[in-house]
C-alpha cells in the first residue's frame, strides 16, 4: 500500500513510493520536529518578505501568517499529525499549512529551499539555546557567589595532586568555579556573535532569481545581517560545532566540580552534606547516601564532548554545498544541549543545597603540614634565609614533627631550634591555618577579606544582569 502523502512535494518527477527502508533512513521528522517553532518563525518572516517584494500577494501572505500560527498552536497542543512520508519538519509544516489554508500555502516555498530553511531553523534553535544557557549559567554563578560570601572564612585544605597543599577558604574554592563559568559564558557569547548571520534566501545553494530582500528577513529574525555567500550559508554548521565545543568545555568544568562533590561526600572526607533532595539511598545498604546527581553531571561531560566529536566527523570532508549527511547534525546536538541545560540546573540545585562541614574541613586543613610554606616564608622574612634554604630547613622541621606525631603549630620551639637555632617564639603566629589564610592577601589570593570582596562584587554584577534580563 502506498502512503497517500508519498512524493507529495516532488510527485511530478517520481511515480513510485520510496522503499520502506529508504523512508526509515531518510526521514528526520522523529527528531527535527523540535525545530517546529523556529521553522514557523522563519516561514512567517519569509512570507512577509515575499509579500513586501511583490513576489506573493499581501492577501496570501496574511493567510500564510495566520495559518502558520494555527499550525504552531496545533503542534503545541499535541494535535498536529506528523507524517514520516513527509520526511521532515519543513515539509510536514508546509503540508499542514496547506490543509488549513489551501492554495496560498503552495506559494510559501518560492525563492527558498529546505537547505537554507534548515540552516536558518537550526541556527535559531542553537541561538535560542545559547540565550537560555547564558541565563542558567548566570544563575549557577550567583548560587556559587552567594555560598562563597557565606563561607568566605570557612577554612578547608587546598589540594594539589589531591594532596593537602595549603589551607584555603571554601568561598575561594567556590569562586574559582564562578571564574570558569564566566569564561564559558564568554565563549557562548562569542559564538552567538559569530553565528548571527542569516542563511535564509541562499535557497538551495546558488541564491535565487526572485527579487528577495535578505536584509529584511535577517532583521525580522534578529540576525545582524544575511550570510554573504549562498554556498557557505547552506553548507555551514560552524555555529553548532562552536556551541558544542563551548558546551563540552562547560560540561568539563561542571564535571570537575561534580567530582569534588563526590569526593567531599565520602565519609572519609565528610567535607559537605547534601540533603535528601539531592541524594539517593541504596535498596540494600540502609546507611547509604549517594550523590547520584553529582555523578550524573560528571558523566554528562562524556556525551556532550562526544556530540562535538561526532558532528566534527560528519562535517569533515563534505564537499560544498549541502549534503544529506548534514541531517545527522541534529540529534546529538539536541541531546548534548539538553544534557548541559539539565546538568547546569542540577548543579545549581546542589550548590544551593550544599552545606559544608566546617569542623571536618578545618581539621583536614590543619593536618598534612599544610602551613609548611608559611613556615618557610617566615624563615625568609624574619631570618633573611634564601627561600631554597628555608625550604630545606622547613622540610627537616616537618620530618621532626612527623616523627613526634605532632602538627607544626604544636611542635615545641626546642625541636625547631634543633634544626635552625635562630627561630623564635614569633614563628607560631604563622603556623595556624587561620593565620595562613589570613595572610594570603595578594590579589586573587584566598584571604577571607579578599574572598568577601570578590563574592560581593560578583553578586552585585550577577544580580544586576539577572534583573535586566
Ligand atoms: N531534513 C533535512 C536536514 O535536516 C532538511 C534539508 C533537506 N534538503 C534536501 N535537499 N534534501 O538536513
Amino acid at each position: 500500500m502506498t502512503d497517500r502523502n508519498a512524493n507529495k512535494m516532488w510527485g511530478g518527477r517520481f511515480s513510485v513510493s520510496p522503499a520502506e527502508v529508504m523512508q526509515e533512513i531518510n526521514a528526520s521528522i522523529a527528531f527535527d520536529k523540535a525545530l517546529a517553532p523556529q521553522d514557523i518563525r522563519a516561514s512567517k518572516a519569509h512570507a512577509a518578505m515575499l509579500a513586501a517584494q511583490g513576489i506573493i500577494s499581501k492577501d496570501d501572505a496574511k493567510k500564510i501568517n495566520a495559518g502558520l500560527d494555527r499550525v504552531l498552536e496545533e503542534i503545541a497542543a499535541g494535535r498536529f499529525q506528523f507524517s514520516r512520508a513527509l520526511e521532515d519538519v519543513h515539509m510536514n509544516i508546509e503540508s499542514g499549512l496547506e490543509e488549513l489554508i489551501g492554495e496560498p500555502a503552495r506559494r510559501l516555498h518560492t525563492a527558498r529551499s529546505r537547505n537554507d530553511q534548515v540552516a536558518t531553523d537550526f541556527k535559531l534553535y542553537v541561538r535560542d539555546w545559547i540565550d537560555g544557557a547564558d541565563a542558567a549559567l548566570g544563575g549557577l554563578q550567583l548560587a556559587l557567589a552567594r555560598k562563597a560570601e557565606t563561607h568566605c572564612d570557612t577554612i578547608m585544605p587546598g589540594f594539589t595532586h589531591l594532596q593537602p597543599a595549603q589551607p584555603v577558604t571554601f568561598g575561594h574554592h567556590l569562586l574559582a568555579y564562578v571564574e570558569m563559568l564566566a569564561r564559558d559564558r564568554g565563549r557562548f557569547a562569542d559564538t552567538r556573535a559569530r553565528l548571527n548571520e542569516c542563511p535564509l534566501g541562499a535557497a538551495a545553494l546558488a541564491g535565487t532569481s526572485f527579487p528577495i530582500d535578505r536584509h529584511m528577513t535577517a532583521e525580522a529574525l534578529g540576525f545582524d545581517r544575511p550570510a554573504a555567500n549562498s554556498l557557505d550559508a547552506v553548507a555551514d554548521r560552524d555555529f553548532a560545532l562552536e556551541t558544542l565545543a563551548a558546551a563540552a568545555i562547560t560540561a568539563m568544568h561542571l564535571s570537575r566540580f561534580a567530582e569534588e562533590i563526590v569526593i567531599w561526600m565520602t565519609p572519609q572526607f565528610a567535607f559537605v552534606r547534601l540533603s535528601d533532595k539531592f541524594t539517593t539511598g541504596s535498596s540494600i545498604m540502609p546507611q547509604k547516601r549517594n550523590p547520584d546527581a553529582a555523578e550524573l553531571v560528571r558523566a554528562k561531560a562524556g556525551r556532550i564532548a562526544a556530540a562535538f566529536q561526532g558532528l566534527l566527523m560528519v562535517m569533515k570532508g563534505l564537499p560544498l554545498a549541502y549534503a544529506k549527511d548534514m541531517q545527522e547534525d541534529k540529534e546529538a546536538t539536541f541531546d548534548a544541549l539538553a544534557s548541559l541545560q539539565l546538568g547546569v540546573a542540577a548543579m545549581t540545585g546542589m550548590v544551593e543545597d550544599l552545606e559544608p562541614n566546617g569542623e571536618a574541613m578545618r581539621a583536614a586543613a590543619a593536618g598534612g603540614y599544610s602551613t609548611a610554606t608559611d613556615l618557610a616564608d617566615w624563615l625568609v622574612r624574619a631570618l633573611g634565609l634564601p627561600f631554597r634554604e628555608a625550604h630545606h630547613v622547613t622540610g627537616r622541621i616537618v620530618a621532626a614533627a612527623e616523627a613526634k606525631g605532632l602538627t607544626l603549630d604544636k611542635l615545641p620551639l626546642a625541636d625547631m631550634r634543633a634544626v635552625s637555632p635562630r627561630i623564635t617564639e614569633a614563628v607560631y603566629s604563622v603556623l595556624s591555618v587561620q593565620n595562613s589564610v589570613k595572610s594570603r592577601t595578594s590579589f586573587g589570593g584566598t584571604a577571607p577579606q579578599n574572598v568577601r570582596k570578590m563574592a560581593r562584587a560578583w553578586i552585585k554584577r550577577l544580580e544586576k544582569a539577572a534583573g535586566k534580563g
